[in-house]
């Protein structure tokens, strides 16, 4: 008697992983996801036109959209998704969209008390000049590298990041600035004028001789100083300690190294977004779905938060590292992490009214601030990514 019970205990319990997995493999089904995704990609478009109110990110507690105006960091990624999801799926009411949006950030283009232009303007801009030919998109990204050029300190042989913490840093330039020397090479190529991209080239020096350790990691912040030129700190603002490897900052280092080799063809970036990547992909904290923690040494690993967007932004830049090195554990990577985002584990479900795509981003640890939410920079290069791994296959 004990025997059946035992027997039907256990074909119950198999029967109930086996309807399971039926339904989450349904539910994961490669049409449902598409379907799923573009369900998604409409609720953009539900989202009210405001030149003051870019979505940035949903808190799901207070079920609260995050708006931000233009001169935010973010503001690109909102027009920018626009831009590639028309590139995706050749709908035009993408396009009129994404218009509308890149046409708030233009004022921008004079903003000098940041070094976030890239992202403000390239992601906006520069998508738009791949759609279509538009003088004044041109215009105002040449603007907007003068603007940025400003920023730039010949002694140093870097671009100012930060403008706060003055009592504390002379002259900070973190990882993540490295985003922002596409504009400058862009710049080069639509005015002729070199300036921009010397200034790139020098920047991407100093940080090559600067900001990475041994081990091919990077640090976040590099404070120099201003009479000397050298170092004064390496220290970090949004990772767990000065000497973590916070996974965004890896991220940013991986992808933007692997843009300056695009445009200047010298080995020495192409080397350092290689040993960053292996470093990041390789890593004994890496999970085996691709999607790192939110910084690789924080030691309650494995209890804390995965960053989605640090997944993206280095399966975006892996695709293009691949086409130079035809190193097929990159394309791999970049394959596994949409393959992990293009799941219900991380699309966000059809009920959230927010201009969102991708769930489980984090934002900033030193604000406690956007950890595990939507975040419009994980949507951004996300797509960017399938757009990439499509031109691949095509
Ligand atoms: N500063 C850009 C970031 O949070 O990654």
């Amino acid at each position: 008697m004990f025997r059946v019970s035992f027997l039907l205990i256990i074909l119950g319990f198999a029967c109930v992983s086996c309807k399971f997995k039926d339904k989450n493999q349904t539910v994961n089904s490669k049409e449902s996801i598409e379907a799923l995704l573009k369900v998604r990609y409409s609720k953009l478009l539900d989202y009210k036109l405001d030149s003051t109110a870019f979505a940035r990110s949903y808190n799901p507690k207070t079920k609260t959209i995050k708006k931000v105006p233009s001169k935010d960091w973010t503001s690109g990624f909102f027009a920018g998704n626009f831009w590639q999801i028309y590139m995706l799926t050749n709908n035009e009411v993408y396009k009129t969209k994404a218009k509308e949006w890149t046409a708030f950030i233009e004022k921008e283009k004079y903003n000098n008390k940041t070094h976030d232009m890239g992202f403000k303007v390239f992601c906006s801009f520069g998508n738009g000049l791949k759609v279509e030919n538009n003088k004044k998109y041109e215009d105002i990204i040449v603007e907007s590298a003068k603007t940025l050029s400003t920023r730039f300190n010949e002694k140093i042989g870097s671009i100012r990041s930060w403008d706060f913490n003055k009592e504390k840093w002379q002259f900070p330039v973190i990882i993540d600035n490295m985003m922002n020397l596409e504009l400058l090479f862009e710049a080069t190529k639509i005015s002729g004028d070199s300036t921009f991209y010397k200034i790139a080239v020098k920047h991407a020096n100093t940080t090559l001789k600067n900001h990475f350790r041994p081990d091919g990691s990077t640090w976040h912040v590099l404070d120099y100083d201003t009479i000397s030129g050298l170092v004064r700190a390496r220290v970090t603002h949004q990772g767990i300690d000065d000497n973590s490897a916070w996974a965004r900052g890896q991220s940013w280092a991986i992808n933007g190294f692997t843009t300056v080799y695009r445009y200047t063809k010298d080995e020495k970036y192409l080397n350092r977004a290689i040993a960053t990547a292996n470093y990041f992909i390789n890593h004994e904290n890496m999970p085996d779905d691709g999607i790192p923690y939110w910084d690789f040494d924080d030691p309650d690993i494995p209890n804390v938060f995965r960053d989605a967007s640090a997944g993206a932004i280095v399966a975006s830049a892996l695709v293009e590292l691949y086409k130079y090195t035809k190193n097929q554990s990159y394309l791999d990577y970049s394959k596994k992490v949409v393959n992990t985002l293009k799941t219900v584990d991380y699309i966000l479900s059809e009920e959230v009214e927010a201009p969102f795509i991708l769930d489980h981003s984090f934002g900033d640890w030193s604000k406690k601030h956007e950890m595990d939410e939507p975040i419009v920079y994980g949507d951004y290069y996300f797509l960017q990514t399938l757009l990439r791994l499509r031109d691949l296959e095509s």
